[in-house]
């Protein structure tokens, strides 16, 4: 759904080219655009729905026809609620790119219940915010060995130490209507309690299992953090991941993790370095409209590297990401696609929650290992294990 946009194109494509057995539809409001996605992205004999995201009777129409939507009409503050709820009420999986918190915690408010009941998994944040940071503290976590130390405190650090990619106008106009919710939100007087509270996304958590007081965990100040040897500030998009990560945590039953995630000083130089001549040649626009993005070539030769450490008394797990392709798009479409595609086969998704166990997810509880697999090979999408278990202040 939404496949006339920036990302549904470029989902469209990598669908029909990476998967050509799965059975799919592109959907969106407009036929006209539709036809033209078919044409220049998808295969000729890809069927078409024309479905407006307000328009209860069409969603509900699409969604009885499928097992997976993945929705990408966004800003999801406007359009991704109808959408999620017919999901949850059909029991059919749900993927999507939020990166809005408020929207998220409405999600989790509103159709938890309904999902847990009828078996659908409604996952957030299948994009590059936040599923590298989820996926790759899920990993470094779950490898920390068992040890006499099991029982003190985990602390996971995520630093992006290359970021080479920009903005989409939808991403722009979702950035826009996120921060215009947090100030009505505020305005209302609940809004300031939500964006400063780093467990929004986990509203059954117990306080005494709380270890983070700050949404990012890095702090508002640059500094040098020991785990992962950088000097960095809290990374932009740390308000989304971190919060989704201590989801991740709390329903896989961790406790008492603190997680922090900065942008090295080394990527903030490397990505203007790397951007300017980009930019020169026209390969994205500072303040794109809906519906525009970076060029085809820009999105193909971007990428990045996020480097995660988890540790638990002397024991430390080193987890690097590296990813081919514009993070916001190039990499994006892929992520999600790969979301789906594990959603359609109960067996991809047997070791965190299996098929038939519903509720409001994130990537990595949704999809656990078999993610990281559908990722590999497909994507240049890389995970690299340090030594799990080495001892702290070791290079790994
Ligand atoms: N988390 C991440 O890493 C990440 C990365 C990339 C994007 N995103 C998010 O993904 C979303 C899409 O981004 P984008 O750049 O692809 O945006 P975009 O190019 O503006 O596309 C938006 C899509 O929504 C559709 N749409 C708008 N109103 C609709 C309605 N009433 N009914 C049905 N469809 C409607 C548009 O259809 P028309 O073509 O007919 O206008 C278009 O297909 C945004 O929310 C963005 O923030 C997140």
């Amino acid at each position: 759904m939404g496949a006339t946009g920036v990302t549904g194109k470029q989902v469209t494509r990598y669908l029909t080219q990476s998967h050509p057995t799965l059975k799919i539809a592109i959907a969106g409001r407009n036929p006209t655009k539709l036809s033209s996605v078919v044409s220049t992205h998808g295969r000729p004999s890809l069927p078409t729905l024309v479905v407006d995201s307000f328009d209860i009777p069409s969603l509900k129409s699409m969604v009885s026809k499928t097992k997976v939507v993945i929705a990408l009409s966004g800003p999801y503050t406007k359009y991704g609620y109808p959408l999620a709820t017919v999901c949850a009420q059909q029991g059919v999986h749900y993927v999507d790119l939020s990166g809005e918190f408020f929207y998220q915690r409405r999600v989790i408010d509103g159709l938890e219940d309904i999902a847990s009941s009828t078996g659908s998994k409604i996952v957030v944040a299948g994009g590059y915010d936040s599923t590298p940071f989820d996926l790759a503290a899920h990993i470094a976590v779950k490898s920390l060995p068992d040890s006499t130390n099991g029982d003190e405190d985990i602390r996971v650090v995520s630093i992006v130490d290359e970021m080479h990619g920009y903005l989409s106008g939808g991403t722009l106009a979702s950035m826009i209507a996120g921060v215009s919710e947090a100030i009505t939100e505020t305005l209302s007087g609940k809004g300031s309690n939500y964006a400063n509270d780093p467990y929004i996304l986990t509203p059954y958590i117990q306080d005494c299992e709380k270890v983070d007081v700050d949404p990012t965990g890095w702090g508002n100040f640059l500094r040098y953090d020991r785990d992962v040897a950088k000097w960095g500030i809290q990374h932009f998009m740390a308000y989304v991941n971190s919060r989704i990560v201590r989801r991740s945590m709390n329903m896989m039953g961790v406790t008492r993790v603190s997680y922090s995630e900065g942008l090295s000083v080394y990527s903030m130089v490397d990505a203007a370095v790397w951007a300017v001549p980009w930019w020169f040649k026209g390969g994205f626009k500072v303040l794109p409209s809906p519906g525009e993005g970076p060029s085809e070539e820009f999105m193909k030769e971007g990428g990045f590297k996020v480097t995660t450490i988890a540790r638990r008394g002397e024991d430390t797990v080193k987890v690097n990401v590296v990813g081919k392709g514009d993070p916001g798009y190039g990499h994006t479409s892929k992520v999600i696609s790969e979301i789906a595609v594990c959603l359609t086969d109960g067996q991809c998704h047997n070791d965190v929650f299996p098929e038939g166990v519903g509720g409001v997810f994130t990537p990595s509880t949704a999809c656990g290992e078999g993610l990281r697999k559908g990722l590999e090979g497909v994507l240049d999408f890389k995970v690299e294990m340090g030594e799990g278990g080495g001892k702290g202040g070791e290079e790994l």
